[in-house]
C-alpha cells in the first residue's frame, strides 16, 4: 500500500517536475482533424503540461493546464469547401483538381490563423515555448510558429504515412509497393498498377513541390516579410506522428521519427445515455450503428437516398442506431434516430453486429479496435483509401452513394451480416490493434517529453534530409556510372577497332579501287 501510494507520489512530482510549455496548431474546423489533437492535449494538460492550443472548437468549460487560442473564423472561411455538394463533386475531380481544392483550402485556412488578432499578439508576446506540435494538413506556413520561438517542431499527420507528409522527415517512398492513397491500390500491385502508382506519385511530389510550397511560401513572406525561406524551416521537425496501425495499414519502412499513435483516441467508455441503452440492450437480433460522421450528414442526404435507406431497414429483424441531424418522418419501429452519438460507447456495446459509415479514418479505428464489421459508404478523399484497406482485411464491404438503391443497399447489408467472415476478420484485427506494449496515448506523451528531454532529438534525424531528390535516388550516381561505362566502352571499342580491323578495312578498301 505505502510502496504503491510511494510510487504514485513520485510519479506525480515527477511529472510536475518536468512540466513544459507547449504550444499545439490545429486549426482545422473538422472534428476529425480537431479531436486527434486534442485528445492529445487535453492527456498532456492532466500530466500538468502547460498547453496553449489554436483551433477552432474552443472548450467552453475551461480545462487545466489548457489555454485555448480561438481561430474559430477557419469555420467561416471554410464553409465553400467543408460542405456535401463540395466533397462529393471530389469524386468525379482528376488527381491534379483533387490537390488543388485541398490546397487551396490550406492555404485559405493558414492564412486566417495566420492573420488571427489572437495569434499575432501571441507570436509578438515574447513568451516562451519548449515544443510546438502542429497538424500537417496544406498548411507548412504555420511551421513558422516553431522557428519563431526557436524550439522543437513535431508534425501530426491526422491520416496515415503518405506521399503528401513522408518527405518532411525524409521517410522513403518506393512507388512499387507503397501505394498512393489518392488511388485505391492496394500494397501488392502488378506491373500496370506500379506504373499507375509511380506516375500518381510522381504528380503529388510534382504539385507539392510546384504548387504547394510556393503557395505557402508566399502566404509566409507576406505575413512575415523578414522570414527565412519555407524549406529552411519545414524540414527541422523532430518527430511525426502518425494516426495509423498495423492492424488496418500495410506495413511501411518507416523513420525512428514517425511514431504511429492510431487508437490513442479510444479511451475509456463512458456508461450509455439511458434511451440508447434500453434500445440497444432490448435487440435480440443485434444493432446496426450508422454514422456519416460530421461532415457529410445523413439529414443532407436525398429523398431517395433516405427513402431507399429506410425501406431497406424497415424489412430488417436488427434495430438501427442512426446518427441523423433533424427530425425524420415515417420512422420503422427498428430505427432509433439521434442528433450524437457516442460513437465508441455504441460500438463497444456487445449487441453491436456492424457499423455503417463513411470511411473516416477514426471511425474505422474504432470499428477495428472493437472489431465490429463494416458496411463502407466512402465518399472523398482518404475515405476511399481507408474502407479500401479494411475491405482487403476481409472486415467490410464497400458501397458507392451514387450506387445505393435497395437491391445494393440490403445486398450490402446481408452479406455483412451473414456472411461470419466479416465479424471473425474484424475480431483479429481487433485483435491485432489491442496487442501493443504501450498504449498509444501513453506512446504518445513518452515521445513529446522525450523530444522536449532531447532539445529537439536531433539524434533521429535523417541524413536523408540534407539530400536533394536526385541525390536521394543516386540519380547522378547513376548517370556519372552509366556515363563512365559508355565513354570506356566506346574508348575500347575504338582501341579495338584501331588494333584489328582499321588496317584490314583500310586494305580491302584499297584493293577495291585497284
Ligand atoms: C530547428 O530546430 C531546432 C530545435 O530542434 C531549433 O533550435 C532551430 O532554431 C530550428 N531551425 C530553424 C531554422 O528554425
Amino acid at each position: 500500500m505505502y510502496l504503491i501510494s510511494g510510487i504514485i507520489f513520485l510519479c506525480t512530482t515527477l511529472t510536475v517536475h518536468h512540466a513544459a510549455k507547449i504550444l499545439a496548431v490545429f486549426p482545422v474546423c473538422s472534428k476529425s482533424h480537431f479531436t486527434p489533437g486534442f485528445i492529445l492535449m487535453k492527456e498532456l494538460a492532466q500530466r500538468g503540461h502547460e498547453i496553449t492550443f489554436i483551433n477552432a472548437f474552443p472548450q467552453k468549460e475551461p480545462i487545466k493546464n489548457l489555454r485555448d487560442i480561438s481561430v474559430e473564423e477557419v469555420k467561416t472561411s471554410l464553409a465553400g469547401f467543408l460542405n456535401n455538394e463540395k466533397l462529393t463533386s471530389l469524386r468525379k475531380m482528376n488527381y491534379w483538381n483533387v490537390m488543388e481544392f485541398v490546397s487551396t483550402l490550406g492555404e485559405t485556412y493558414t492564412e486566417v490563423v495566420l492573420r488571427n488578432q489572437n495569434v499575432q499578439n501571441l507570436l509578438n508576446s515574447g513568451e516562451k515555448f519548449d515544443l510546438v506540435i502542429m497538424e500537417h494538413f496544406w498548411n507548412e506556413a504555420l511551421a513558422i510558429f516553431a522557428h519563431r520561438f526557436n524550439c522543437p517542431l513535431v508534425y501530426f499527420a491526422t491520416g496515415p504515412v503518405s506521399i503528401f507528409n513522408s518527405h518532411l522527415i525524409a521517410n522513403p517512398t518506393y512507388s512499387s509497393y507503397i501505394p498512393n492513397f489518392l488511388t485505391t491500390l492496394g500494397s501488392q500491385m502488378n506491373f500496370l498498377e506500379r506504373l499507375k502508382n509511380l506516375f500518381v506519385n510522381i504528380l503529388c511530389v510534382t504539385y507539392a513541390e510546384f504548387k504547394s510550397i510556393p503557395k505557402q511560401n508566399a502566404l509566409l513572406k507576406a505575413t512575415f516579410p523578414d522570414s527565412p525561406n519555407l524549406e529552411n524551416i519545414v524540414y527541422n521537425a523532430s518527430l511525426m506522428f502518425v494516426v495509423s496501425h498495423i492492424s488496418i495499414h500495410d506495413p511501411l519502412p518507416l523513420q525512428p521519427s514517425i511514431k504511429y499513435i492510431g487508437g490513442h483516441h479510444v479511451g475509456s467508455l463512458k456508461p450509455l445515455p439511458i434511451k440508447i441503452k434500453q434500445f440497444m440492450e432490448n435487440a435480440s437480433e443485434g444493432v446496426i450503428v450508422f454514422s456519416l460522421g460530421s461532415i457529410l450528414r445523413s439529414c443532407d442526404l436525398t429523398f431517395q437516398q433516405k427513402e431507399v435507406i429506410l425501406n431497406v431497414f424497415s424489412k430488417m429483424k436488427q434495430k438501427i442506431l442512426w446518427k441523423y441531424e433533424r427530425d425524420l418522418d415515417g420512422l420503422p419501429r427498428n430505427v432509433m434516430i439521434s442528433n450524437w452519438l457516442p460513437q465508441q460507447e455504441v460500438l463497444a456495446h456487445p449487441n453491436t453486429v456492424a457499423f455503417i459509415g463513411h470511411g473516416g479514418l477514426l471511425g474505422v479505428m474504432e470499428s477495428v479496435y472493437f472489431g465490429v464489421p463494416i458496411l463502407g459508404i466512402p465518399t472523398y478523399w482518404d475515405q476511399y483509401k481507408n474502407i479500401e484497406d479494411v475491405v482487403r482485411r476481409g472486415m467490410a464491404v464497400k458501397l458507392n452513394l451514387h450506387d445505393l438503391t435497395e437491391e445494393t443497399f440490403s445486398n450490402a447489408l446481408n452479406e455483412i451480416l451473414n456472411n461470419p467472415k466479416y465479424r471473425d476478420n474484424a475480431k483479429l484485427r481487433s485483435k491485432i490493434m489491442q496487442d501493443q506494449p504501450v498504449k498509444p496515448l501513453d506512446e504518445a506523451v513518452f515521445w513529446v517529453e522525450y523530444v522536449i528531454r532531447h532539445k529537439g532529438a536531433p539524434h533521429l534525424k535523417s541524413a536523408a534530409l540534407h539530400l536533394t531528390w536526385y541525390q536521394k535516388y543516386l540519380i547522378d550516381i547513376v548517370l556519372f556510372v552509366g556515363f563512365l561505362v559508355i565513354t570506356i566502352s566506346f574508348f575500347i571499342l575504338f582501341i579495338m577497332k584501331y588494333i584489328f580491323f582499321n588496317s584490314k578495312v583500310y586494305v580491302s578498301d584499297h584493293e577495291k579501287n585497284k
